[in-house]
């Protein structure tokens, strides 16, 4: 298993440019299932999560093109298959979101159900209720929700019990094809829905409302082909503020959307950051200073994502004073916890929902593990602002949802070094 060796102590300075959205990419390839015609996508990123959703496109029938710049085409008038395995489902949940689009497109579907991951139990149950209310005929048998809709699916008015962003994306596609008007409640209002519905407007679907939590759908007989361009990754633009804030540093992040990180650049400035920003890039300045500690508590979209807790958490690890971090969204989203504290950090969790965090003015290198994708990079982060080496294992799940970890990081002045393993 590769490993990545971070030397620390060293303060990041330089500017890099940010790639597409991975939560945008996944759900917009999974809408290409929709159209009869072939969808050319761009700013697709080149990560682990979006080949495998490559893959179960391709395992489903698709004609999947990729050239060198990674715009990738995808024809699905193909498809045969209308089966998710769990192999597939199982490595990357997203792939649930196959379900709605094969259902709508095809009448039938059969997806593993995804299970339980590192950072909670996360079951899909809006997705098939909300299905089921369209007129689905829903049975789980042997781990996989088996769907059908004996034609097109009914449009229905759904009242969804949570704000949850891949239910919002999958019952968003099922509609797009139903015979009558969808009217989607408690939506998710998450910058990567609004994504999704912008791409699905392109392919000809009628939608207005993605991005509050009242979404409209008017069911289409069909859907056509496109060019779409995905947003950039709001995810990756704030893991890298945060990691320069934490050295005390300066960077720049371009070819990103500072209007979807509004919550993140006001947590960095409580913290001590000078932030410019202007239509497609942050520049950050410590001005060589120790960050403050900041409470944090995660919410949904507009509020501060949950995708960056561990990255905020890593910063208030070497911040000056005690601060509280509280999970709202995952039940299990603390993992890092003990991997930090192995640098020397200072956090106490109180129950799976609240972190303590004293800052410490120094932490040191040891060996780590990776346990999720975001959790990885906060270990990246205390790693930068440690002394000596840090040692980090596993980092396969880095690379499921960061592009070119070591270059950009290399390219802002920090000493990375991944080391392969056979
Ligand atoms: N939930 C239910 N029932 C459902 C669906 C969700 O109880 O039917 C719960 C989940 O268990 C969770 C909460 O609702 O506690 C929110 O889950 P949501 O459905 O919003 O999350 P998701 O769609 O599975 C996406 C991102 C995650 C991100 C969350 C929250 C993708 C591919 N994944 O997951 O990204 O953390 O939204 O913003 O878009 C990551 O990139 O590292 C990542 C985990």
């Amino acid at each position: 298993m590769d490993k990545l060796i971070v030397r620390g102590g060293r303060r990041l300075s330089g500017e890099l440019c940010v790639s597409g959205a991975k939560n945008s990419a996944l759900p917009i390839l999974c809408a290409t299932l929709l159209a009869d015609q072939p969808i050319t996508l761009s700013n697709v990123p080149h990560l682990h999560d979006v080949t495998t959703m490559i893959e179960l496109l391709g395992s489903l029938g698709a004609d999947v093109m990729i050239d060198d710049e990674m715009n990738v085409q995808v024809h699905g008038e193909s498809i045969a298959n209308h089966r998710a395995p769990y192999e597939l489902v199982k490595t990357m949940r997203a792939s649930f979101c196959v379900l709605g689009p094969l259902l709508a497109r095809h009448g039938e579907a059969e997806v593993s159900l995804p299970g339980g991951c590192a950072i909670g139990p996360r079951p899909v149950d809006q997705h098939l209720k909300g299905l089921a209310a369209m007129g689905a005929e829903i049975e789980v048998v042997d781990g996989y929700v088996r769907a059908r809709s004996g034609g097109r699916l009914e449009g229905a008015r759904i009242l969804m019990d949570i704000s949850t962003v891949g239910g919002t994306e999958n019952l968003m596609m099922a509609a797009t094809l139903a015979r009558g008007t969808t009217i989607l409640e408690n939506c998710a209002r998450e910058p990567e829905v609004v994504d999704l519905g912008d791409c699905l407007l392109a392919m000809g679907a009628r939608i207005s409302g993605h991005g509050t939590d009242t979404i409209q759908i008017e069911g289409v007989e069909r859907l056509n082909g496109c060019n779409y361009r995905v947003m950039p990754d709001r995810v990756e633009t704030g893991t890298y503020l945060i990691a320069a804030a934490a050295t005390g540093g300066r960077i720049r992040v371009s070819e990103t959307r500072p209007e979807t990180l509004e919550s993140v650049l006001l947590k960095l400035t409580e913290a001590g950051a000078v932030i410019d920003q202007g239509d497609d890039y942050v520049a950050l300045d410590m001005q060589g200073r120790r960050p403050k500690a900041v409470d944090i508590r995660t919410a949904p979209y507009p509020g501060f994502p949950t995708d960056m807790q561990a990255q905020f958490l890593a910063l208030n690890a070497v911040a000056e004073g005690t601060s509280r971090v509280v999970e709202t969204i995952f039940e299990n989203r603390f993992m890092h916890v003990q991997e930090i504290n192995r640098l020397g950090a200072d956090i106490v969790l109180d129950g799976n929902t609240t972190a303590i965090v004293k800052g410490r003015p120094r932490l040191r290198g040891a060996q780590v593990m990776a346990t999720d994708l975001r959790a990885s990079f906060s270990l990246v982060v205390a790693g930068l602002v440690a002394d000596g080496t840090t040692i980090i294992d596993r980092i396969y799940h880095i690379d499921r949802g960061y592009e070119r970890i070591e270059e950009k990081l290399g390219q802002i002045g920090a000493d990375v070094e991944r080391v392969v393993s056979r």
